[in-house]
């Protein structure tokens, strides 16, 4: 039991004084956690706590600093403090931190500082510190920093663990005050985006001249107005189950599709179906084309087919005037032609006959009948065998696809021209590689491109000065077996590249121009390529690629 120096009993002063001071600690941290729930605003929340501290909790004064955007500070709050604090707040705004501030930042435990008279001699504040000490710490919550509080105390109470404990609790509490408002704004953030978003999409879907709609177990649960209206249809066109509107013809595609998306057979639908725009389907009824792609996706939480259909009927009509167009240009080219090489061989057979009739009603030379006979003859053979290889191409008989390594027919026919080449002073060099895979084929149609090709190329080569090469090659790349033509020859200029695989096109006077397009088709047929380019040498290259479905490995 002591007495204090006027004599009155120190315990039960201490009692009550320490009843007092527990008070002030509780109604602090009521009135601080009152404030976290009820400010939203930070710089108000952050002087309202300062104020608390100040007025409620006895302390000389207290301030409050935040961190903004890129780890700088944006708010200050200060109360009680009535040395000029300004110069203090622009160095803090600069990233000059006071003593105490700069161990905030390095350690989240409450700093101490005894004495900040003698300690903090460069700090503005300290001046005015004599008998008082200073608490500074870190407003720390789930690893993030969101500034720092210093509070001025009286000097008894710097050692005492109790009132650091408070700071630490009380600077807790404003961090995460300080994370709910973070919260609070990112989540109203995120829901203007959202609110914007939905909107901006809404505004996309329906003005969208698509037909975009949403189907649950075969109920149309959400459709723009879309097609309807550009077109003022009355169709539903896509409606499941039983797509009345689309073209009776179509419809159990269309529903076998469906039912494969529903099923998970297939992940997508992509494809085109006529539907009946005014939503009876009779045969007199206008008919429209439609392209649909249709997704599965989760909507609303519930499985669903996502459509979007377009009217795509005018585009049809472009595609199909311009096949019909296509169609009649080469018609036309092809009847050209046969009448340009008919023409000759009819005309001489005219005036053969001609001749004949002559001699006949002049009894004339009798023997020179045989010869003009000899000559119809030849006319009569050249216009058929035109007319078989027109027939060939336009017709030509189903191919006997066989599996075959084609580098022994390849082998075989080049030998025989390899000859004939010599004579005319070509080199002809051929590299089969062995490993080529045995393909389907027809080896004879390919006898036939390769001879043709070569053809071309000594014809090509025989008024050209310099050496003339005609190289042959065979090789696997990928998928395919490829085979390439190449020659010393003058090439074939851009332009004309595009047109050497229309029958009849031809640069020379006694051709027919038909051999590429031949060569063209029986490529085709075996679902491969034929391609020209200009060979390194600047002669021609032409390559051949078979693909390697249906081969043996
Ligand atoms: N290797 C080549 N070098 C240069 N030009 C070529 C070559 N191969 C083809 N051409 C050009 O392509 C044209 C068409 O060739 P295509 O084989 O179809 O007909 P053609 O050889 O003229 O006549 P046909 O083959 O009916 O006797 C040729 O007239 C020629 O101008
Ligand atoms: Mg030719």
């Amino acid at each position: 039991m002591f007495f204090n120096r006027q004599g009155f009993l120190v315990e039960k002063d201490l009692k009550i004084r320490k009843i007092d001071h527990l008070n002030l600690v509780l109604m602090t941290i009521r009135d601080v956690g009152r404030l976290l729930i009820t400010e939203n605003d930070r710089e108000k929340l952050i002087k309202g706590i300062c104020d608390i501290l100040v007025e409620k909790r006895g302390y000389y004064n207290a301030w409050i600093s935040l961190f903004g955007n890129h780890k700088k500070i944006d708010l200050i709050a200060d109360s009680g403090i009535k040395s000029p604090f300004d110069s203090l707040k622009k160095n803090i705004k600069n990233q000059q931190f006071t003593r105490c501030v700069e161990h905030t930042l390095v350690s989240e435990k409450v700093f101490v500082v005894n004495d900040p008279v003698k300690e903090c001699t460069q700090c503005v504040l300290s001046k005015k510190y004599s008998n008082r000490s200073a608490l500074a710490v870190r407003l720390e919550y789930e690893e993030r920093n969101y500034g720092f509080m210093v509070v001025s105390i009286p000097k008894e109470l710097a050692s005492d663990k109790n009132e650091k404990n408070i700071v630490k609790e009380i600077s807790d509490d404003i961090a995460f005050g300080l994370y709910r408002l973070d919260l609070e704004e990112r989540r109203k953030f995120t829901e203007q985006d959202l609110e914007q978003s939905r909107i901006r999409f809404k505004t996309l879907i329906e003005n969208s001249l698509n037909r975009i709609s949403i189907i649950q177990n075969h109920e149309i649960v959400y459709e723009n107005s879309g097609i309807r209206k550009i077109h003022g249809l009355m169709s539903k066109v896509f409606d499941p189950p039983e797509f009345l509107d689309v073209y009776f013809e179509d419809r159990a595609r269309i529903k076998q599709l469906y039912t494969q998306l529903l099923s998970n057979k297939i992940r997508h639908i992509e494809t085109d179906f006529r539907y009946c725009p005014f939503g009876k389907d009779k045969a007199d009824q206008e008919i429209r084309w439609a392209l649909l792609s249709a997704t599965k996706i989760d909507y609303l939480g519930v499985e669903s087919v996502l459509t979007n259909i377009m009217d795509i009927t005018d585009s049809k009509e472009v595609e199909n005037f311009l096949r019909i167009q296509d169609k009649m240009t080469s018609l036309g080219r092809v009847t050209a032609g046969i009448a340009h090489e008919i023409r000759n061989p009819l005309s001489g057979i005219y005036i053969y006959l001609k001749a004949l009739k002559k001699i006949y009603n002049q009894m004339g030379d009798i023997t020179k009948v045989v010869s003009i006979i000899d000559k119809i003859e030849l006319a009569s053979y050249k216009i058929e065998s035109i007319i078989k290889r027109v027939m060939d191409f336009s017709k030509p008989s189903q191919p006997q696809f066989i599996m075959t390594n084609l580098n022994d027919y390849i082998d075989e026919v080049t030998k025989l021209t390899s000859v004939t080449l010599r004579k005319s002073g070509i080199r002809f060099e051929k590299y089969l590689n062995s490993n080529i895979p045995k393909c389907f084929a027809e080896p004879h149609l390919i006898e036939q491109v390769i001879l043709n090709l070569i053809t071309n190329a000594a014809e090509a080569m025989k008024e050209f000065q310099g050496e003339k090469i005609i190289t042959l090659k065979t090789f696997k790349n990928d998928n395919h077996v490829v085979i390439t033509v190449k020659d010393t020859g003058p090439g074939i200029p851009l332009a004309r590249q595009s047109k050497i695989f229309d029958p009849f096109y031809t640069t020379k006077s006694t051709s027919s121009g038909i051999g590429l397009s031949i060569c063209h088709r029986i490529i085709l047929d075996h679902g491969g390529s034929l391609k020209c380019q200009p060979s390194e040498n600047g002669g021609a290259k032409f390559i051949i690629e078979l693909p390697l479905k249906n081969i043996e490995v």
